[in-house]
């Protein structure tokens, strides 16, 4: 099976970008923050005392996270029910970052990302992918860019999608989240070695998928782009 790994902080764009290259590859997309996303809004729903290591054990135990993707999109099931739009808010956006330090939740969704990856070829995106989940993906992109334009795209997203928000918001959250991310012990957010670095800062979405397209074609990996 291929895997091709897309890490990188919030707002670089992995997560749509990794979609576009899924479908002309005709892979199977996994983005992975989405999982931290509904173990927290799992979290947040039951009032769960995420600091109590038991706690976090006794529900982890009771709980199934599933990703079902029909036409190149993904949809997640939290105990068969569907959650995909329900995590998308800037608070469970911040929970799922403080919630992704507990090493017990890593564990948890290491196990299923890895099943995902035996089982199909995928284009996966998170912040420990090519460092810790698959450290042996076929191709591995660190994407990024400044957090002003992160901010900015994330913004111009939630506003599209009707919620209220401010720009200044959303800069302290991507700030925050970066912090978090790259600090915490287990896992953080950091390029691997062998990833090649990419800054879409300046680049546009279509871009941004030409470049990645033509770093997977230089690994060796044929791409049907027409
Ligand atoms: O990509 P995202 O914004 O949906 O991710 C939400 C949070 O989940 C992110 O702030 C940190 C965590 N996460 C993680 O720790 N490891 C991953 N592979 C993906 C996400």
């Amino acid at each position: 099976m291929i895997t091709i790994a897309i890490d990188g902080p919030s707002g670089s764009g992995k997560s749509t970008i990794s979609k576009i290259i899924a479908k002309k590859m005709g892979f199977i997309n996994v983005d992975t923050g989405a999982l931290y996303r509904t173990i927290a809004y799992f979290f947040l729903e039951n009032k769960i005392n995420y600091k109590e290591k038991s706690e976090v054990l006794k529900n982890l135990n009771n709980i199934s996270v599933s990703l079902k993707n029909e036409n190149f999109s993904q949809t997640i099931f939290l105990n068969g029910v569907d959650v995909t739009q329900k995590i998308r808010t800037n608070e469970i956006s911040m929970l799922s970052s403080e919630i992704s330090v507990i090493p017990e939740v890593r564990q948890f969704l290491l196990k299923l990302q890895r099943d995902i990856a035996e089982k199909n070829n995928i284009v996966i995106d998170g912040r420990d992918i090519g460092t810790v989940v698959i450290p042996n993906a076929d191709v591995k992109i660190f994407l990024t860019a400044d957090p002003k334009v992160r901010a900015k795209r994330r913004y111009n997203q939630l506003i599209s999608k009707g919620q209220s928000t401010t720009f200044d918001e959303i800069l302290e959250l991507i700030n925050k989240r970066d912090y978090n991310d790259i600090h915490r012990k287990i896992s953080p957010l950091k390029k691997a070695n062998d990833a090649i670095l990419v800054d879409n800062s300046n680049l546009n979405q279509q871009d941004t998928v030409y470049k990645l397209i033509e770093i997977i074609k230089k690994k060796g990996i044929k791409i049907d782009t027409k």
